[in-house]
Parts: structure tokens; sequence; C-alpha cells
């Protein structure tokens, strides 16, 4: 290996992602911890992960799971201490696993020191000017509107309840409780080049940077071009955090804010990565954040959001390599992440109807066998692209979205604020089934934070671990054999092959994903080292025969 590639070790890494809150309860309060995480690195480690990334761990009113940080530089006390964090990064250390957090660099919590201090300095306060207040005695001050529904403006006056307050505002991008930071105040950059330091002193390897096309606005703040209430009305484009033309995201600014970042990692060493949630199009864009000096990857969101369709995803994967390539950094491929409905449930549709919004007890239901299948397909050929993955806990265990959640049992602030017409994200953050017959199935004994459905058993850890055909024993062996054959370091190119078929080369394996209901022959040679599916070989060993919604590798 090159010393760049040891150094920058994420560029072939496959990263687990932990929800902390729903990963594992040590002290049964229902709610996920750090000693939790802590007690299952082992089983970490035997799925064959190079990495962490952990989301929000922060003390945090927890108005958006975590995502509204009330202090960056300690823990939770629902999730542990400082001294949990320490234990967690030398064992998964020992066991060679690097770690990467969660930065919230766009808004904080309303409940973080610096938005309370503005709330009492007063209007025209250096308090305020941290975060972005406006006067307007005629309603919100433009047509922004949050990420969740509704205005992206709330009035200061009920928080404060001072005359003084009356017309004025203040801006959040997404729930009223996340308020947004004010970029061009030099404070806020050094509040969070601090936020680095302590946490690189700490031993984290990575950060994973929340919203990383936010933060920078158009001064003068002018209006955007589709208004408050995206979700409601049906103007919610297809992307979660749709980027194109808006005023406050995607705006140039951002790349200084990243280089300066950069500098205080390069302060630890070259082997300190950040990795970017930036939702923006085109891909030629989203390229910019990756360059030599600002990130160091960046989520591919277009490999995420491809629909089922061999045509589609052969030209993301063309396009991710073609601009990732062009600027030295490595491609990154994911299938889920806590914002978006599980793979498994997404695939489960013949129909191709965009599920962003989630799924609740009155859409239609994905066909759960189909989804898995597809899923674990889809997976198989993923995990053999150079580059680094991403995957998200409990995929190991092809866990699908949770689509009978209650609504009275809805945590994600999209479902209230858009009046319940949106379910939301919670349906992908359910609890973890560790033990089939414990009650909550090993989650821990307190009322897990989010309901379980019944069938949650069929997917505990414990249940897969003993059945050599589970989808956590695939896993186990994919990722083994991505690392034994150099998969993620290697090299790459299309086999040419049959409509609704996908046939690549790495490093000597061919692997191959068939979309289609029928089965499909393709001619190469060799043996069968992996397959999701059905997959048979000739005697000859020169034709691959690929089930519906199957994949292989072929050595
Ligand atoms: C990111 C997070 C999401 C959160 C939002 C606001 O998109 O992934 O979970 O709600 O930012 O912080
Ligand atoms: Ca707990």
């Amino acid at each position: 290996m090159q010393r760049k590639d040891l150094d920058q070790w994420w560029r072939s890494a496959v990263i687990y992602q932990v929800y902390p809150r729903s990963f594992a309860d040590t002290n049964n309060d229902g709610i996920g911890d750090l000693p939790g995480i802590i007690e299952r690195l082992p089983y970490l480690e035997n799925l064959g992960v190079d990495a962490l990334w952990i989301s929000p761990f922060y003390p945090s009113p927890q108005c958006d799971a975590g995502y509204d940080v009330a202090d960056y530089t300690d823990i939770n006390p629902e999730y542990g201490t400082l001294a949990d964090f320490d234990r967690l990064v030398e064992q998964a250390h020992a066991r060679s696993m690097r770690v990467i957090i969660d930065v919230v660099p766009n808004h904080s919590s309303i409940k973080h020191p610096w938005f309370e201090d503005a709330l009492a300095a007063g209007p025209n306060s250096p308090e305020r000017a941290r975060y972005i207040f406006r006067h307007s005695p005629d309603g919100p001050p433009n047509n922004w509107g949050s990420m969740f529904g509704g205005s992206a403006w709330s009035k200061v006056r009920p928080l404060t309840g001072k005359d003084e307050d009356e017309d004025w505002w203040y801006l959040h991008l997404f729930d009223s409780s996340q308020p947004d930071f004010d970029w061009s105040n030099p404070e806020v950059h050094e509040l969070f080049k601090n936020y680095f330091r302590f946490w690189l002193d700490r031993g984290a390897d990575g950060f994973r940077v929340d919203v990383a096309h936010g933060m920078v606005k158009v001064p003068g703040l002018p209006d955007d071009t589709v208004g408050p209430d995206r979700w409601t009305k049906g103007v919610r484009p297809e992307s979660y955090l749709e980027t194109r033309t808006m005023p406050y995201f995607d705006q140039d600014g951002v790349h200084d804010i990243f280089r300066e970042w950069r500098q205080v990692l390069n302060e630890y060493g070259p082997d300190r990565m950040l990795v970017a949630e930036a939702w923006v199009e085109p891909p030629s864009r989203g390229a910019l954040y990756v360059r030599e000096d600002e990130m160091s990857q960046s989520f591919n969101f277009d490999y995420l959001k491809s629909p089922w369709d061999a045509n589609h995803i052969r030209k993301v994967i063309d396009q991710s390599r073609r601009e990732m390539g062009a600027v030295g950094a490595p491609v990154t491929w994911v299938l889920s992440n806590h914002d978006v409905v599980r793979h498994a449930s997404r695939y489960g549709y013949r129909d191709t109807i965009n599920r962003e919004a989630g799924i609740g007890p009155r859409d239609p239901q994905p066909d759960r066998e189909l989804g898995l299948a597809r899923a674990l397909a889809a997976t198989t050929f993923m995990l053999a692209l150079p580059g680094s993955a991403y995957i998200y806990q409990g995929e190991e265990l092809g866990l699908p979205e949770h689509t009978q959640i209650a609504d009275a049992d809805r945590q994600d602030p999209t479902f209230a604020r858009t009046g319940g017409k949106i379910p939301g994200r919670d349906g992908c953050r359910v609890p973890l089934p560790w033990h089939a017959t414990a009650p909550n199935y090993g989650f821990g004994t307190g009322s897990p934070w989010l309901p379980q459905p019944d069938y949650w058993g069929n997917y505990a850890a414990d249940r897969e671990d003993a059945d050599p055909t589970s989808t956590l024993n695939h896993y186990r062996k994919a990722l083994k054999l991505r690392r034994e054959l150099g998969l993620g370091t290697g090299d790459f190119r299309w086999v040419d092959s049959l409509e609704g078929v996908l046939v690549f080369e790495n490093k000597g394996v061919t692997v191959a994903l068939n979309f289609t209901d029928q089965e499909w022959a393709v001619q190469v040679s060799g043996n069968i080292v992996l397959a999701a599916g059905k997959a048979t070989m000739g005697a000859q060993l020169t034709q691959l025969t690929l089930g519906p919604n199957s994949a292989a590798w072929v050595k």
C-alpha cells in the first residue's frame, strides 16, 4: 500500500454508522448509550468494519434527536460521560477501528448558552450577532421555509416575554429549537476551531459534518424560489435537502470554512478526516467540497437516491468516479442512513414512487421479501466497488423500515411541523434487536424510546449469528473478502452486459447484479466466492446464472 493510502485510511474504509439512541441500552432507561456501544465493540469488530461514525451524543433537549446541540464539548448525561467517550475511543482503537464523530455547525439548540445569552442580552447586542436575528414588523423577514415544514423564522418575544422583542425573529432552517449561527461572525469560527481541538485531543479520528452545504447565507437574505411549507404544498423537491440555487445552501463561502478546519486537523497529522453531508447538485458542485485542502470525502447521495434501475445506477457510478477522480478524492458509496427509508424497504416496491417523506401506516406498504432480496443484492454489489462504503446500523441484520409507527409515538419534528402529513424519519431509527426472545429484543429492559414492531425478533443479532445463511453472516463474509481481496483500493472497469444486469471487474473479481425479475446467464469465468440470492456457475466455469434480484462475486 502507498503512504497516501495508509495515512488516508478512509479512502477504502467501511464505515459503520452508530445511531447511539437506538443502538444498545445498558442502564435500561429505554435509550441507547455509550456503554452500550462499548459493550458491542466485539460485535462490530467481528462484523469487519474499519471505523464507526457516531451520530450526535452531546447534551441536547433532543428536539431533533441530538442534532440540536446545547454543549459541543460534553456528553448527553442520558448517554454517559466524557470518561465513557474516552473508553470508547481507546477500546475501538485497540480493536483497530477508528472513531468519527458528528459535528453540527449550521445551528445549535435554543438551549445552547450562546442562544440563552443572546435572548437575555436583547436586540442589537453582540450576543445576538452570533445568530441570525431580524426585525420585521410585517411577518417573517423573508419567505424561507424550514426543512421540516412551516416557516424558517420564529418570533423572539414568546421566548423572552419582553416588549423590546416584539417584531424580532430568529432564523432556523430546521426546527424552531435549532437557531442558525451567523457564520460571518468570527466568534462562531473560533467556537468551532476550539470544538475540533477538544475532540481531536481526545482521540477522534474524524468528523461527519452536518449540513455542510448550509452555514453561509446570501447577504440580505433574499427570498428563495420555493417558499415556506415546501412539504405540504407538494413542492418538496426530490431530495431531502434541496439545494439548487437556494440562498442558504451551497454558497461559495462554505469552502473557506472547510479550509480553515482542514488546517486545524492538519495540526494533528494527515490521518484525521472530514466527511461532508452535502446534498448539492450537480455532482460537479459536490466535488468542490472534497478538493485537496477541504474535506476528505462526502456521502454519495446520488447513489443512495438511485431507484432500482440498472441504467440509472450505472450512470451514477460513472459520474461519481469522474467527478471525484477530477479532484483526487475517493468515491464513497452508501444506501442507508438515519434520514432516509431503509433500503430494504425502499426497494420493496415495484413502482418508482419517491419514498423520501417516510412511510406510515396509511401509505402503501413495501413487500418485505422483495425489498430484502434487492437490498442484499445491492449491498453485495456496492461492497465490491473501489472506494469507501458507509453502512447504517441494523442494515447488516436486513432490518426493514418500521412502517406502522402510531402517530402518537412519532418523534421526528417533521411529523408535527407538517400537521402529520409527512411521516418522517422515525421508521429507520427504531432500537436494534439483539436477542430474539429477550424483553425489547435485547435492546434493554426499559421501554424503548421508539416502539419496535412485533416481528423484530426475526432479525435479532443472536438468531442471525446462529444461522449461516443470515444477512448478518453475509455481511461478515462480504467484508472479510473485500478486505482480503483489496477491493476498496482496487480498480474498476465495466464488463459489457445485458439490459438490466450490471457487471464490473475489480482486481480480477467479476461482480454482477441482476436487477430484473428474470433469470439471466452472464459469460464470466471462475468460481462464485460470494452470492446474494440465486447464483450458480455452469460446469465449465464460464457461465454464471443469476436469479432475479441476485448478485455474485466471481473469481
Ligand atoms: C442533517 C441530519 C439530520 C438533521 C439535520 C439537522 O441532515 O442528518 O438528521 O435533522 O441535519 O441537523
Ligand atoms: Ca440507556
